[in-house]
């Protein structure tokens, strides 16, 4: 008989010896997990920039240039782990990768099958270490509040360098959901790398806000990127059309039926398959509650120092007018310009081919002062409703149809510096309050906005509303 088996208290005894040392070593790998460190070490990571080229409610492109090291991916969630990478729910490896172009080995993971309206949080890890945690917010399906910013024409040398980078911490200063850049990145025609370095070093250090937010960007082809018209898809993924690189022009929505945006490309035929682009997705959009379009040169400049664009206007301007385009964004000029709503037409009254029309025209403001000089503002037309002479972005609250207001848009025009006749400058942005995420729409204490001869702060659309 085998006594082991059959003396109940023993059996008791080594069970609880098992559980014992099972417990033990649970306990040991909790500990051994627990303590797992974040690497000192940061990623090798440069530049990094954000940007929305797809449906911005569940996608967003994350591009970097690889300086060292092995394997980076993108490690990513709804909560926040700080630099604990093994801890994100998420891995995205980049699926494009650009090696040795302009001297950067350019990483690109895009991001698929995010929540919509939502606060993501991420680093980005290689065999060098870890990033710092950053984060980002998408697009909302549905109709609501939100801001976003929109300028062009950026320099890559002093004194304009200098007005471009005031911009930029503006744009941390007032975390817009995004950012519709409008053109002329570099000095040049687009092709040295130091001037690309240059502009995505300051744009990653500058636009970030100090949690770490990101502030994706929408890309518009310039006049100085035409040495190399493919290369706003090299640096920011930018779509593009037909299956040629060169067609760059695209669109996207969010906000169900409730935003719709539209980048254009002045820089190359505005006509032909563009213009058939266009019309096409002018239809399709045409229920949008909002239509805007970004493109770099403008049909009616607002200095003498530039021409006008008679052959862009001929191939754009009605069809903007007949599908209810409500904002036109424009650059290149170095200004400040918002006009009435404007309806093209030839006839008696009209000026440079248009006439004042407040309750179907379209809205084109502008002309870009990113960063570059700033020229004088001495062509006004009949229809231009304010103009102006200094560096400045245009920061605009979109907001839905509520209970007793209708949907609008409410466009500021923020003076980040200018020069004197001695051509000193003076920046305007140190002492200006930074927003929080629970406060985007307010308007920060000393920030230096536009005042008309009216003292109006602001330019609403519908224009009825600026009574
Ligand atoms: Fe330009």
């Amino acid at each position: 008989m085998n006594q082991n088996s059959s003396n109940p208290k023993k059996q008791i005894f080594m069970f609880r010896i098992q559980i014992t040392i099972l417990t033990l070593i649970l306990m040991i790998l909790i500990t051994l997990t627990s303590c797992k460190q974040v690497p000192e070490a940061h990623a090798a990571s440069d530049k990094c920039r954000l940007v929305w080229n797809d449906d911005p409610t569940s996608t967003i492109t994350i591009i970097w240039d690889q300086l060292a090291g092995k394997q980076p991916a993108v490690f990513y969630g709804k909560k926040d782990f700080g630099r604990k990478y093994w801890k994100y729910k998420n891995q995205q490896t980049p699926a494009r990768k650009l090696i040795d172009y302009y001297l950067m080995n350019t990483c690109y993971a895009k991001l698929e099958n995010l929540e919509p309206d939502q606060t993501y949080y991420f680093v980005i890890k290689d065999s060098v270490g870890v990033s710092n945690r950053f984060y980002f917010l998408t697009a909302p399906d549905k109709p609501k509040a939100f801001t976003f910013i929109t300028g062009g024409d950026t320099k890559s040398v002093s004194p304009s360098l200098e007005s471009g980078r005031a911009s930029n911490t503006m744009v941390a200063k007032l975390r817009p959901l995004f950012v519709l850049f409008n053109g002329d990145f570099t000095s040049g025609n687009g092709t040295r790398p130091d001037y690309w370095h240059r502009w995505l070093k300051d744009w990653d250090s500058l636009t970030t806000t100090q949690d770490g937010r990101k502030i994706p960007i929408v890309p518009v082809h310039g006049n100085h990127e035409n040495g190399n018209k493919s290369i706003l898809n090299k640096i920011f993924d930018a779509p593009f059309q037909h299956g040629d690189s060169t067609n760059l022009y695209y669109s996207f929505s969010f906000g169900d039926k409730f935003f719709h945006v539209i980048v254009l490309n002045s820089e190359i035929d505005v006509g032909g398959s563009q213009r058939e682009w266009l019309k096409a997705d002018l239809e399709d959009h045409k229920d949008f509650c909002f239509k805007i379009a970004g493109y770099h040169k403008p049909f009616r400049p607002h200095t003498s120092k530039k021409k006008d664009n008679d052959y862009q206007y001929d191939q754009w301007a009605e069809l903007f007018y007949d599908f209810g385009l409500d904002l036109a964004i424009e650059a290149d000029s170095h200004m400040h310009k918002i006009t009435y709503p404007l309806k093209p037409s030839n006839d008696e009254y009209s000026h440079h081919g248009f006439v004042r029309d407040d309750e179907k025209g379209t809205l084109f403001i502008g002309e870009g002062s990113w960063g570059a000089k700033h020229r004088v503002n001495d062509d006004d037309k009949p229809w231009t409703f304010q103009s102006g002479s200094f560096n400045q972005i245009k920061w605009i609250h979109v907001w839905p149809e509520g209970v007793d207001q209708p949907a609008f848009m409410e466009i500021f025009t923020v003076i980040t510096s200018q020069y004197d006749e001695a051509l000193n400058q003076t920046f305007f942005v140190d002492e200006v309050e930074s927003l929080t995420e629970e406060n985007v729409f307010k308007i920060p204490e000393n920030i230096n906005l536009y005042l008309d001869s009216n003292s109006r702060k602001s330019v609403k659309y519908p224009f009825y509303l600026n009574k």
